[in-house]
């Protein structure tokens, strides 16, 4: 990677402002709020622990949710710095602000070593606007400047990036954070000149969504399958009957292009042959937004015409099993997007079946596997299956982004080596 990173920066005695993304999710419990899975945190240790070791002093910036520039309690990131706290053994300070008087006391307080977070910096619009000013004010405890959030990274934000030019103006350092260097390693160097045969396997709703990754990767991969509810628009796009499907109607050209181009490359692009449907039917209760909970009834497996009153859940066992032996022969794995609605264990099975193929690959066969972020590592989580993988991103729509191949602005601001 062309950029600094934390190894190459001396920070003994020095303000380290570090962005990470502490993006978690939180549930309330009894009145408190609880976050329900750390990985995030996790990720940032080896980072914050170089450069504790280095001597530098950390002040950390982050933000949760999306607050719209107010102090919504709810997005506070108190219980985060409990929580890195713990993680971390050693005393985590925090400061109920992102800028002022509080935290430059904070900063001037900490000793080399030493570790403080700042609550959450979207309660200020300016945030979001990459305001200068704004970027002026959070830089005021900057003499080195660290990037970890690349889960944050395809945000132009006065965090991500306002700060790192008012850094790098004043001839400080800007560096990648050791998260920040592996999610570049993975998703961008290693699916450079990937070992083949190259799968990629991309689901998720939408073919608008990934339309841009799929042209991409046509370029590089040996194959390309297909799953999840953007599927249901190459069925229509070819004909098919897709009943009460999540389709994008106005999308069909666009798939269509997309196969005609994999032909002229001669990749391999698949698309499920069976689809589990089911016939949504509204039970009494309501959900959170004041509409009914949904039920599914009549699940069945089809290979052609989906029913009127039925949707698509899932790609099929047949589909499942093909993908599954595709998988199993490839070399270097990227995968972006579960293959159905794998959440509801009724229609978990086409999206496990790859889950474990993955695996397999990467363990048995000594696959390279990459996880793009977002779902498809919920879903390897929940088969409990992440460890068996060889990279999981933690960025979703940064992963999206910097595979379509766009510059991320946060990386983008960092100082070159
Ligand atoms: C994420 O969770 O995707 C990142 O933290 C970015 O959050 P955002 O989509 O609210 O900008
Ligand atoms: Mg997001």
């Amino acid at each position: 990677m062309a950029k600094l990173t934390v190894r190459d920066v001396d920070v003994k005695g020095k303000r380290v402002f570090m962005r990470v993304d502490y993006n978690v999710p939180l549930e309330e419990k009894n009145g408190k709020m609880v976050i329900t899975d750390a990985t995030r945190i996790v990720e940032t240790l080896p980072t914050l622990k170089l450069l504790i070791q280095k001597g530098g002093r950390l002040i950390l910036t982050a933000h949760l949710g999306r607050p719209k520039g107010k102090r919504e309690a709810s997005m506070s990131l108190r219980p985060v710095a409990d929580k890195l706290q713990e993680l971390l053994g050693q005393p985590v300070a925090f400061a109920d602000d992102c800028i002022g008087e509080q935290v430059e006391k904070i900063a001037a307080g900490l000793k080399d070593g030493e570790v403080a977070l700042l609550e959450n910096v979207r309660y200020y619009n300016e945030e979001e606007a990459n305001d200068p000013a704004f970027a002026e004010k959070l830089a005021k405890v900057a003499d080195v400047y660290v990037n970890d959030a690349f889960g944050a990274a395809h945000r132009a934000h006065a965090s991500t990036e306002g700060v790192a030019r008012v850094v790098a103006k004043r001839g400080g350092q800007c560096a990648a954070g050791l998260l920040m260097e592996r999610e570049l390693k993975f998703l961008g160097d290693e699916l450079e000149k990937p070992a083949r045969p190259f799968v990629v396997i991309l689901g998720g709703a939408k073919v608008s969504d990934k339309i841009k990754v799929i042209d991409r990767l046509l370029e590089k991969a040996d194959t390309i399958l297909i799953g999840g509810a953007m599927a249901y628009t190459f069925r229509l796009a070819h004909g098919q009957k897709v009943g009460k499907s999540l389709v994008e109607p106005d999308r069909q050209e666009m798939a269509l292009a997309a196969e005609a181009k994999a032909k002229q490359l001669k990749v391999n692009f698949e698309l499920p042959s069976d689809v589990v449907v089911a016939k949504p039917v509204p039970t009494d209760k309501l959900n959170k937004k004041g509409k009914p909970v949904m039920d599914f009834v009549n699940i069945q497996t089809v290979t052609d015409a989906i029913p009127d009153d039925s949707e698509g859940f899932s790609i099929g066992e047949q589909t499942a099993a093909h993908y599954a032996q595709i998988i199993l022969g490839a070399k270097t794995i990227l995968w972006n997007g579960p293959m159905g609605m794998f959440e509801d264990a009724r229609f978990a099975a086409g999206t496990n079946a790859v889950a474990k193929a993955v695996a397999e690959a990467t363990q048995k066969h000594g696959a390279k596997s990459i996880i793009g972020g977002g779902d498809s590592v919920k879903a390897l989580n929940q088969a409990k299956l992440g460890d068996q993988v060889s990279f999981m991103s933690t960025g979703g729509g940064a992963s999206l982004e910097f595979l379509e191949g766009a510059v991320l602005p946060g990386v983008a601001a960092l100082s070159d080596k």
